[in-house]
């Protein structure tokens, strides 16, 4: 039985794993993405990205994001869209225009209304606003902090839950799991955009941990309850597990020796196992399921192997893990 459906018989909505188009022609990927009961909903790596979506202004383009929905469609996956309002990925003419506070506010109005309702009625959830916060509980400097305060968070959450009133709207971060700050000022954006007016649904955690770093799964679901306490729907958005080939442990090699995967494994267990604790948590995507295509090498040299398949398609410890726990 997949990963999928275990999720389903332990109460949970779903499993899932990023994927895109670059993955599109990899007959062994697509066989395991297709493989019925392992993965019950995608989030596109990239495709819905604003570069990606609007990369001139009001010209929208859905090309790919629109192959990774058909494709979702064929194999019965439901979709996690992601994302809308990032500093990141941002095309040139929003990052580098020197907007006034009225300009800006078209601009996101028409992004997130014309995304929104291109993929409407498509999305379970949609990450709204993503990575706002600072790992001291601050704002990012962002063009959008910037020009309109935190303000528009609330504005995001306010455009989109006008633009498609069934998704689920969602904050997303990273290090919530082990910046206690930072999960203060997401705490403090879900009351922002409540006190605002605002719907907000959930709280996303992107879970992007390291082998031997990751925290217990009674503190993992600690702070998944405290969220829950606040009224949101909680889970892990984009989880990997990477080795860091740079510590003392790895004595120089690259790849994980059986210690490190048994580690990998144990700390799968924590994060999966602290969903299957807090009723609220709704579910968990891993950002990619193969070593393979994952992000984590090219974005941090030095780290890797974070999935639970390594990159030629056979299933680590910690696949089996999660997969005995559920
Ligand atoms: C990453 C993708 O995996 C990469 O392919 C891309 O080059 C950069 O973005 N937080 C997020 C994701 O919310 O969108 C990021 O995805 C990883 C960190």
């Amino acid at each position: 039985e997949g990963l999928h459906a275990l999720m389903l018989s332990a109460g949970k909505l779903y499993f899932g794993t990023a994927t895109d188009v670059g993955n599109h022609n990899d007959e062994k990927y697509q066989a395991i993405l297709a493989h019925q009961g392992e993965f019950g909903i995608i989030t596109p790596e990239n495709s819905q990205k604003w570069e990606v979506t609007e990369p001139r202004r009001n010209q929208f383009v859905y090309t790919t994001a629109d192959t990774v929905a058909e494709k979702a469609q064929d194999n019965g996956h439901l979709l996690r869209c992601h994302t809308l309002t990032w500093h990141s990925q941002l095309p040139p003419f929003v990052s580098s225009g020197s907007w006034n506070a009225s300009d800006l506010t078209d601009i996101l109005t028409t992004h997130i209304t014309n995304v929104m309702t291109h993929f409407k009625g498509r999305c379970y959830a949609w990450d709204v606003v993503n990575e706002a916060l600072e790992e001291d509980g601050t704002y990012r400097e962002s063009v959008f902090y910037e020009v309109l305060g935190d303000k528009y968070i609330p504005l995001s959450f306010k455009i989109a839950a006008q633009a498609d009133p069934e998704a689920k709207l969602y904050y997303n971060d990273f290090n919530l799991e082990t910046s206690p700050k930072k999960a203060d000022g997401a705490e403090r954006i879900v009351k922002l955009v409540r006190d605002a007016g605002e719907r907000i649904d959930g709280v996303g955690f992107q879970g992007h941990l390291i082998v031997g770093q990751t925290p217990s799964r009674r503190a993992l679901a600690a702070l998944l309850s405290r969220f829950a306490r606040l009224g949101v729907e909680v889970a892990w958005t984009e989880l990997d597990i990477a080795h860091d080939f740079s510590s003392a442990a790895s004595n120089g090699s690259s790849a994980a020796n059986a210690t490190q995967l048994e580690q990998q494994a144990a700390d799968y267990v924590s994060v999966v196992g602290a969903c299957l604790d807090e009723p609220r948590c709704v579910g968990v995507t891993v950002w990619q399921f193969t070593d393979k295509y994952s992000w984590v090498p090219l974005a941090f040299p030095g780290r890797g192997e974070p999935c639970l398949w390594t990159a030629t398609y056979t299933k680590k410890p910690a696949y089996d893990a999660v997969s005995k726990l559920l």
